[in-house]
């Protein structure tokens, strides 16, 4: 019976605290859909064909080491317009084009951007030159 009451009183607290901090809340919600939205998209995109993102358990399928591309995690250092037209081919990176053209918006780009700078830098597992 105790418990029980306690258990009301909390459930009463966390209804008040998450009424006064509702603003908040939903931000930290919306925040979360955003970066698992953004994992859906690699995903989607296949970009882990070639990339494996190993914070967060993700391997490259290929086994082509001429397709493989860098380990993914960390944020870009590209200015995000050079690296959205780097990963559509209409641009190069260091020089380099991208493998594979990305067909997403820009938003489903950010939204995987967003993921990846979420972890630590990957070590690159990119084959040397
Ligand atoms: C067909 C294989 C392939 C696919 C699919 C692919 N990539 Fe790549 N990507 C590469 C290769 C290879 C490189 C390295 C190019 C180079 O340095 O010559 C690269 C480079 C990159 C880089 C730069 C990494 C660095 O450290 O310079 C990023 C970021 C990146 N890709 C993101 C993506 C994203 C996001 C997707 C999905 C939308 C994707 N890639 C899909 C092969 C691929």
């Amino acid at each position: 019976m105790q418990m029980q009451f306690r258990g009301v009183k909390l459930y009463a607290m966390i209804v008040i605290l998450s009424v006064a901090g509702g603003l908040s809340a939903g931000d930290a919600v919306a925040e979360g859909a955003e970066v698992s939205a953004g994992k859906a998209e690699f995903l989607t995109h296949k970009c882990n064909l070639c990339h494996a993102v190993p914070a967060a358990e993700i391997d490259a399928k290929t086994k082509s080491e001429k397709l493989k591309g860098p380990a993914l995690g960390g944020a870009i250092e590209a200015d995000f317009g050079v690296f959205a037209a780097y990963v559509r081919k209409q641009g190069e990176l260091d020089g380099k084009a991208h493998k594979k053209e990305f067909k997403g918006t820009d938003e489903e780009l950010k939204a995987i951007l967003d993921w990846l700078a979420e972890f630590e830098p990957a070590e690159s597992s990119a084959p040397s030159p």
